[in-house]
Parts: C-alpha cells; sequence; structure tokens
C-alpha cells in the first residue's frame, strides 16, 4: 500500500512541517478529552482509535483540517470478525480452510467500517498460536504457518479490497510482531523466549505475508522476545522488517506499549522508553502520550536525530496518501445506512458460520430427523445472546444474534415438542437447575447440550490454565447422561478444550466455536443435516493441559518410539486437520509424476478421493512433505498446501498439489532458504495424521 512513489510525496510534505508537527504524526490516542482537542486544533496528532460515529469523526477531521497543520486524521478500530454483522471468530473460520469466503468476511467487515469513518483496522491476527492456555488463539488462525500465511493474505486482500470512492480506503494492522502467541505458560503479554530459527520457521511467515499482500501497517506486539520487548527492538523492527522483509508501511505500536518499556525493565522512564521506541522504528506511539512528551526534547538535546521523526512521518503521511485521505476525509453520515447489515452480508455470515463448524465425533446420532417427537434443549449455552459473538465483538448488537433455542424452532413443525432448560449458568450452579434439566431430558427423545466458554473467556489476557467445559456445566452434562444416553453435545469455545472423557462417552460432540449473530441458523442446520459439517481443526485438542504444548508440526526425538508420558497417551485427542463429515471420503491412488526428480525441477503429486457416503458433502484435502533427513532438523510433517472439493455421492475427483523448490525448500544454517537432496515424504489425506504417503527422492 506504501510505496517509494508515496513516499517521495510525503517527503515534500514533511520538508514544510514544524518539529512540532511532524512528532504529531507519531501520536496516536485511544480518548477523545480535552487534551486531545488541543492536539487536534494545534494539528499536532496524527491519529485515533476509539472513535466512533461518522458524525464524531468527521467533526475531528474538519477540526483537523482547520489546523495550520492540515493533515487528516488515521482513525483505527478493531475490527476482528466483523464490524456490525458479526462473523465467526478467526479461529472458527480458519477451520473452513476457505480462503475466498475469509476474504469476502473481511472485506464486507471493511466496507461497513469504513462507512462510518474508520481506515485503519487492526486486524488481521496473524500470531502463530500452540498453546490453547492463550486467550488470544481465538483470534488467530491456529499452529500451522502454512495455512496461517495463506489466510493472512486472504484478509489482508478483504480488509484492503477498498473497492469505493465516495470515502477513504482502509488499511490493514496485521499484529501482533512478533512472537506474541509464544508467550511463556499461555500467559497474555508474558515474554516469549524463541530461537532465532523458530522464528525464522514458525512466527514470522504470516508476516510475510501480509507484507508481500501490500499490508499497510504493522502493530508491534507488547511482549519482550529474548530480552528485547518489541516495542524498542530494533533487531526485529529494523534489521528484519525493515531491511529483510522490505515492509515500507507504518509500524504501530500496541496500546502503551511503548510507556510499558518502563515496567519490563528495557527503560528508566518515559523519555528512555520514546528514545527506544523511536529508534527501534516504532512510527506510532498508541495511547501512552510517551512520544507527545518526550521526542521534541530528545531532538532538542541531540539525543533523537530528527531524520529519524521525519522517517517516521513520512511513512504515516504516505498511508494517509495511499488511504485518499488527502482527497476525502468526511464520510456522507447517512452512508452507513446503505452499508450496514445488508442482506448479502448477513447470508455471508450464515456461510461462514456453518463452514466453520468441526464435528468432532459421531456414533450414527447425527444428522438428527426432523421427524422427532421431541427434543431436549439444555445448557447455559442454548439461548444466549452475548456469548455466540465471541471476542472483540466490536459493534456487533446480541439483538440480531439467532440462538440454537431460535435456530432449531424455526427448523422444526410444531408438532416436535422442544424441551428447553438452561440447567446452570456458564460458571455457576443454578438452584435446582440439574433437576429441572434432568426431568427435561428424561421426558426427551435426543437431548441436545450447547455447553462451554463465554465470550470473554477467550481474547485478550483471557487465558486459562483448565481447559475442560467450565465446572458447573461438566457436572450437569455428568448428570444428564445418566438419564439420557442421546446427547448431542454442540460446544460453543473460543479455543481447544480437554475433551477425553466427553469423546468417551457421549454419541456425538460438535466443534461450533463462538460463531456470531448466525449461530443458531448454522448449528440448527448441521444439527439436521441441511448442511454436511466440513470444518477440520486449524488447532490441536490436547487430551489434557499437561500435553501443551502440542502440535501437530512438530520435531522427531532420537527416540521416536519411546514412550513420553507415564500418565497419559502421547497422541492428542483431535489432531490438526481433523474433522468429520455426514459422508465418508476414500483417499487412493497417490501418483507422482516422477518419484526422483533434479533440483530445480517440479512434479505434480495427485491422489483421488471417492465419497463412499450417500450424500454430498466438502472434503478438505491436504498435502503434507516430510524432509526425511537435512542439515537442519525438519518436522515430522508440514502442511504446504490444501484444496477443498465438493463430491456427491459414488463421485470420484482428483486433486493435484505441485512440488518444486517452494514446498522443498528449508532455513538453512545462514538462513538461507535451500533445497537440498535427499528423500522427502510426500503425504495427501484428509489430516495431519491420516494419509497416502510416497517418497521423492531429489538430486543434485
Ligand atoms: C491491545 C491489543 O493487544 C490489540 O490487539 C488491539 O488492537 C489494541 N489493544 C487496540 O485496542
Amino acid at each position: 500500500m506504501v510505496n517509494e512513489k508515496l513516499l517521495k510525496q510525503a517527503r515534500e510534505i514533511v520538508k514544510n512541517m514544524s518539529l512540532e508537527e511532524k512528532i504529531g504524526q507519531l501520536v496516536q490516542y485511544g480518548k477523545l478529552k480535552e487534551r486531545q482537542w488541543d492536539l487536534v486544533k494545534k494539528g499536532q496528532i496524527g491519529s485515533f482509535l476509539n472513535v466512533s460515529g461518522a458524525k464524531n469523526i468527521n467533526e475531528l477531521q474538519r477540526e483537523i483540517l482547520n489546523s495550520d497543520c492540515k493533515i487528516p486524521l488515521i482513525i483505527g478500530d478493531d475490527v476482528i470478525h466483523g464490524y456490525k454483522t458479526i462473523f465467526p471468530i478467526p479461529l472458527a473460520l480458519s477451520c473452513s480452510f476457505d480462503l475466498e469466503l475469509i476474504e469476502e468476511t473481511c472485506a464486507i467487515s471493511s466496507e461497513e467500517a469504513s462507512s462510518e469513518g474508520i481506515n485503519m483496522i487492526f486486524a488481521p491476527m496473524i500470531d502463530i498460536a500452540r498453546d490453547p492456555r492463550w486467550g488470544r488463539v481465538a483470534e488467530g488462525a491456529g499452529e500451522d504457518p502454512y495455512l496461517g500465511s495463506e489466510i493472512a493474505k486472504a484478509r489482508v486482500r478483504g480488509y484492503q479490497r477498498n473497492n469505493w470512492n465516495d470515502r477513504p480506503f482502509v488499511t490493514a494492522c496485521a499484529k501482533h510482531y512478533i512472537a506474541y502467541g509464544a508467550a511463556e505458560g499461555g500467559r497474555d503479554y508474558n515474554g516469549a523466549d524463541v530461537s532465532e530459527r523458530t522464528i525464522r520457521e514458525v512466527y514470522l511467515p504470516p508476516f510475510k505475508a501480509a507484507i508481500e499482500e501490500g499490508c499497510g501497517s504493522i502493530m508491534c506486539s507488547f511482549n519482550d522476545l529474548n530480552g528485547e520487548p518489541l516495542s524498542g527492538n530494533e533487531y526485529m523492527l529494523r534489521k528484519v522488517l525493515r531491511d529483510e522483509l522490505n515492509f515500507k508501511g507504518v509500524v504501530v505500536s500496541d496500546w502503551e506499549s511503548v510507556e510499558e518499556l518502563i515496567d519490563h525493565g528495557f527503560a528508566e522512564d518515559k523519555k528512555e522508553a520514546a528514545y527506544k521506541g523511536i529508534k527501534a522504528g516504532v512510527d506510532i506511539d498508541m495511547n501512552s502520550g510517551t512520544y507527545e512528551e518526550n521526542l521534541y526534547n530528545l531532538v532538542k538535546e541531540g539525543l533523537v536525530d530528527e531524520a529519524l521523526i521525519d522517517e517516521a512521518a513520512e511513512r504515516i503521511i504516505a498511508l494517509k496518501l495511499a488511504l485518499n485521505l488527502f482527497n476525502i476525509s468526511e464520510i456522507d453520515e447517512k452512508l452507513s445506512e446503505k452499508v450496514i447489515r445488508n442482506k448479502k452480508y448477513i447470508d455471508v455470515a450464515l456461510e461462514a458460520a456453518r463452514k466453520s463448524i468441526v464435528l468432532l465425533k459421531n456414533d450414527g446420532i447425527l444428522p438428527l430427523s426432523k421427524n422427532i417427537k421431541s427434543i431436549a434443549l439444555i445448557g447455559p449455552l442454548v439461548d444466549d445472546k452475548v456469548n455466540p459473538l465471541g471476542c472483540w465483538a466490536c459493534k456487533g448488537d446480541p439483538k440480531n444474534v439467532v440462538t440454537v433455542l431460535e435456530g432449531i424452532k424455526s427448523k422444526l413443525s410444531e408438532d416436535v415438542v422442544i424441551n428447553y432448560s438452561k440447567g446452570c449458568e456458564i460458571l455457576e450452579e443454578i438452584d435446582g437447575g440439574i433437576e429441572e434439566a434432568k426431568k427435561v431430558a428424561e421426558d426427551s427423545e435426543v437431548v441436545v447440550m450447547v455447553l462451554g466458554e463465554a465470550g470473554n473467556m477467550s481474547g485478550e489476557n483471557n487465558n486459562r490454565a483448565y481447559l475442560d467445559i467450565p465446572k458447573p456445566q461438566k457436572r450437569l452434562l455428568e448428570e444428564i447422561l445418566k438419564v439420557n444416553k442421546r446427547v448431542v453435545l454442540v460446544l460453543m469455545n473460543g479455543r481447544p478444550l480437554t475433551l477425553e472423557w466427553e469423546d468417551k462417552n457421549l454419541p456425538a460432540i460438535v466443534e461450533a466455536w463462538h460463531l456470531g449473530e448466525q449461530s443458531g441458523n448454522a448449528i440448527a442446520d448441521i444439527l439436521f443435516g441441511d448442511f454436511n459439517p466440513s470444518g477440520k481443526l486449524t488447532i490441536t485438542f490436547p487430551r489434557c493441559v499437561g500435553q501443551i504444548p502440542i502440535y501437530y508440526n512438530h520435531k522427531n526425538t532420537g527416540r521416536p518410539t519411546f514412550k513420553k508420558y507415564l500418565d497419559v497417551e502421547e497422541t492428542p485427542l483431535y489432531p490438526f486437520g481433523y474433522g468429520l463429515s455426514y459422508t465418508k471420503f476414500e483417499y487412493f491412488d497417490l501418483e507422482l509424476s516422477k518419484e526422483e526428480i533434479k533440483l530445480g525441477e517440479k512434479i505434480i503429486a495427485k491422489a483421488k478421493i471417492k465419497n463412499v457416503g450417500d450424500r454430498e458433502g466438502e472434503e478438505i484435502v491436504q498435502f503434507y512433505i516430510r524432509d526425511i533427513s537435512a542439515s537442519i532438523t525438519r518436522p515430522v510433517k508440514e502442511l504446504k498446501g490444501f484444496k477443498k472439493i465438493s463430491l456427491k455421492p459414488g463421485e470420484v475427483k482428483e486433486v493435484e498439489f505441485e512440488i518444486g523448490e517452494k514446498e522443498l525448500a528449508l532455513l538453512d544454517k545462514d538462513y538461507n532458504f535451500v533445497v537440498e537432496p535427499g528423500t522427502f515424504k510426500i503425504c495427501i489425506g484428509p489430516n495431519s495424521v491420516e494419509g497416502l504417503e510416497k517418497e521423492l527422492k531429489v538430486v543434485k
């Protein structure tokens, strides 16, 4: 989005600005108090967040254009999975493996947000996350760098589609750079001690992808990385992000993270924090006031070179030029009425919700027949309009949420008796709740229990040490099972849960995540077979918390057959890539166009997939590679491609994947991307543990 031409133009603008005005560009506030208004009037502020409504934003833009400085404002907001039309949380939607759909949800979010004056969206969150205790797993695309990169690109494309001329464009702000997801113990904000190799192999690829897609801004993360918090980390921000990845856009700090360098023990006071922030290359200081209070003196005292301020201001102004803000900064205050929650967007929200659902277990009880006589709906999330919105629901209105009770009611004829009982709250028992619910369960042909987490049990700083279904709900489930064995468990949650007991004892488990406003309709469609489940997990479900970290693309040990734990199997409960359908797919005839190739050559791997069940269904075909021996040890499997196909009963399709340098290369000892001769295992299958395998030899 920001390019040399715009930077050159920005340079001319910056030349005519005072030092105070230039510093102002680097200042962002999330409040609108008298002090901030003063800055606006003096033209000494560059951006805001947390300001909403076209009217308020117009007022600010008008005021700044009346100042001497006349540089329009960037207005940021956290539009994580929808602005007013709320889609599934990003972790859920990643399970669709549907890049076009993901892109579309972001384009809609951007369209809605921009119609009310937002021009910087603090998303996508592209942190690779391998620890489900960390609440922010909900905001990303799971554990895999390849899938994470594809989704990062799709989201940036969507947010920055900008196919309008009646308002400013939108920039995405990919976050949180970097290794934020590696927080020790899954505790948000915690330091991450990560090797250079793991940073480059695991955490960096989605950022590289977002930059290649033209992402206009990047947010640096709160965490300490190997002793240097990101808001003052010169190596990661200047050497890696600017020099290596050639990022030309704007780096925004996280909320007050420049000032937080003090608490990290990385700066003595705000002055030193400002010094370290600007030296490291943080262009915008979000809300801490650290730059506003200190940069002027730092320059005047000769401690900070004014060229650093100029460079940051130029990037910010170049971004403003890219956003077309100099031509149009005000919004038609009626525009949002035409744009927001248009019927087509709600249809996309339903499609997204259906495709995010992952069927974890089914002994045949699902899909349910619509001709049943009675059904019990039990649990605190059955008729809940708030929690299905999930964390970071932006301006989503609970009134628009379709609950499971509503979704099921609208699907079944009036002859079916629907017995509803809440049973307990999400985290507390209700007096007499279990008894009432048991009665309801006893009297019904089948029971659907909707249990899980509140929306605010994941997201920022909402970490958990236990990953069970919260106690009162677990108790409710155990009690219901005593009176009726035909229990379908529907889970709403923002992270993997530990479900070993549930997996052993229940006939069916549906992972529905926090699906956004169309939750109830999507879940009803799945339960009654109007939509065949097709989602696959993008993050591993452990058996117990003690297995964490557990992810599919781990390295081997020298003793791979040795037992890893005395007290639990070493395998996950549900692996990466796993998910069931109401039909069955058979994989056969894996073929490589050549089984031996020379360095630099490309081949095709193909396999056939047949729908051997009796329903049409979609399958996410996954392609993995293992480099068996190399100069650097490689993971036991790495996803390198996937394709989503739809098959009618009995239909066969052939799926192809190209294998070349991109798929075979590794980062060598000097971090160069190279293909080494040797043997590779090629695998095409339905998830990360099953599938067809063939060997490929690469020779010099
Ligand atoms: C802190 C969060 O870490 C970040 O993701 C968010 O964009 C900012 N606050 C602004 O709300």
